[in-house]
């Protein structure tokens, strides 16, 4: 596929056919991901990846199953979100965080080494190694949409992290920053509409 196609083509899906996805794609996508740009120099990533779909289904344990109409308006108010793209978008995309992670053809973790408490940056500098795991997920997001496949992210919450740390014996030092589910999206999904962009209105040249 033509580059600014994948890029075009790469969209957030929560839908998965059941199907899982050949470990020889899921080695091409990450070794896009370990292609990425790294502020060390170093790429000090590690990948979990999850096919069994018994150990997939303790590892997304602790997201609700279900959230109804009325817990979702909730969120999307205590939210104070007014824009109806947007909120269409958090409509959609809540009730399916577990389901979007069970249902994917593959989960992975992505890890990095992270010293010090990320929490904690005492300056920009300090969340290096934070940006550069994202840099490493974009390639992945990017490579599986090239591979006709697509993907869904969730930023674990509450005690998730705990919980997975714990379930999986992760070591200490390492931190996940997303579940990144990866997977055939189911045929005709509906997807929320991308928030349009006037591109001429972002550049300010020469000066803000
Ligand atoms: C840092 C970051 C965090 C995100 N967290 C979540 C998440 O927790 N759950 C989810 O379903 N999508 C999550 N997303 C996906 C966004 O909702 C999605 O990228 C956005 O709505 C734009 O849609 P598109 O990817 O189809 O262009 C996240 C994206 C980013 C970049």
């Amino acid at each position: 596929m033509d580059f600014y196609d994948v890029i075009n083509n790469r969209r957030t899906v929560r839908n998965f056919k059941n199907q899982s996805v050949e470990q020889d794609v899921i080695d091409r996508i990450l070794d896009a991901g370990l292609k990425a740009p790294t502020n060390d120099h170093m790429r000090s990533w590690e990948f979990i990846v999850l096919t069994d779909k018994s150990i997939i289904e303790k590892v997304v344990k602790k997201i609700p199953r279900k959230v109804s109409d009325k817990r979702v308006d909730f969120i999307l108010n205590a939210r104070r979100m007014t824009d109806e793209c947007q909120r269409n978008m958090y409509a959609d995309a809540i009730p399916k965080q577990r389901g979007m992670l069970s249902e994917s053809g593959c989960l992975i973790l992505p890890m990095f080494k992270q010293k010090k408490n990320l929490l904690e940056p005492k300056d920009l500098s300090s969340l290096n190694a934070f940006a550069s795991i994202w840099c490493c997920i974009e390639n992945i997001l990017l490579a599986s949409a090239a591979e006709g496949l697509s993907c869904a992210f969730r930023i674990p919450s509450g005690e998730e992290t705990e919980y997975i740390s714990e379930t999986l014996c992760l070591p200490k030092e390492y931190v996940f920053p997303c579940y990144l589910a990866i997977g055939y999206p189911e045929d005709d999904t509906a997807l929320p509409e991308q928030k349009s962009i006037d591109l001429k209105s972002k550049i300010h040249l020469n000066g803000w």
